[in-house]
């Protein structure tokens, strides 16, 4: 396989399955070029989503950096909603509130394979914060949540989609969700345009 064309992985989160978005979002990644190799709706445990979230202290501060970015910009104390400034201690608090969210309806699991993967489905799904996220981007299009609605109200932010940030996090994410005998090896027909093997 050409070293470019990479595999991540997707999960459209409860929200994105209780609105109906599931066929809208397959629709961009499928027009995009991006070969869906595996695809599945699960009722994730709790273990499995504090299993893929991260647990590092780096992971937890930028979290809280975030949170504490779109908190300084609504004009909001975030000592008054987290009790705390300590950016690992707030995304600490997050993390909880985005393992409940995950768990709370069935997501719908997926890995996308094509060129550059990772980061263009990185670019179609957009900011994590819908509100600060690009029109044309799913986050930007699909939803009027934001980050700092969701922590005034104590849950996560009801963002649509997840979708795998580096080559690393991909192989641990799709290994999590995926057994390797549900990913397939296909060819889509327009394959051969990008792989430069014109038709003639
Ligand atoms: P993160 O990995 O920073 O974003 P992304 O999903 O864009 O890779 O955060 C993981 C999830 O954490 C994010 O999709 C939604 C949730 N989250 C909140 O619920 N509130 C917050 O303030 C932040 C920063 C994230």
């Amino acid at each position: 396989m050409e070293k470019t064309i990479e595999r991540t992985f997707v999960m459209i989160k409860p929200d994105g399955v209780q609105r109906g978005l599931i066929g809208e979002i397959l629709k961009r990644f499928e027009s995009a070029g991006l070969k869906i190799v595996g695809l599945k709706m699960v009722k994730a445990t709790k273990n499995m989503v504090e299993e893929f979230y991260p647990k590092d202290k780096e992971w937890f501060e930028t979290i809280g950096q975030k949170t504490t970015k779109a908190y300084q910009e609504a004009g909001l104390s975030i000592q008054e909603t987290f009790g705390t400034t300590n950016l690992e201690e707030i995304g600490k608090i997050i993390k909880k509130w985005l393992v409940d969210f995950i768990v709370s309806g069935p997501v719908v699991a997926m890995v996308l394979e094509g060129n550059h993967a990772i980061m263009k489905v990185r670019n179609i799904v957009g900011y994590t914060d819908p509100f600060a996220a690009a029109p044309g981007t799913i986050r930007g299009d699909l939803t009027t949540d934001s980050i700092a609605l969701g922590n005034i109200m104590a849950r996560a932010v009801v963002n649509v989609i997840h979708a795998s940030s580096s080559q690393k996090d991909a192989e641990k994410e799709i290994s999590i969700w995926f057994e390797k005998k549900e990913l397939m090896s296909y060819k889509r027909c327009d394959e051969d345009i990008i792989l430069g093997r014109f038709l003639k």
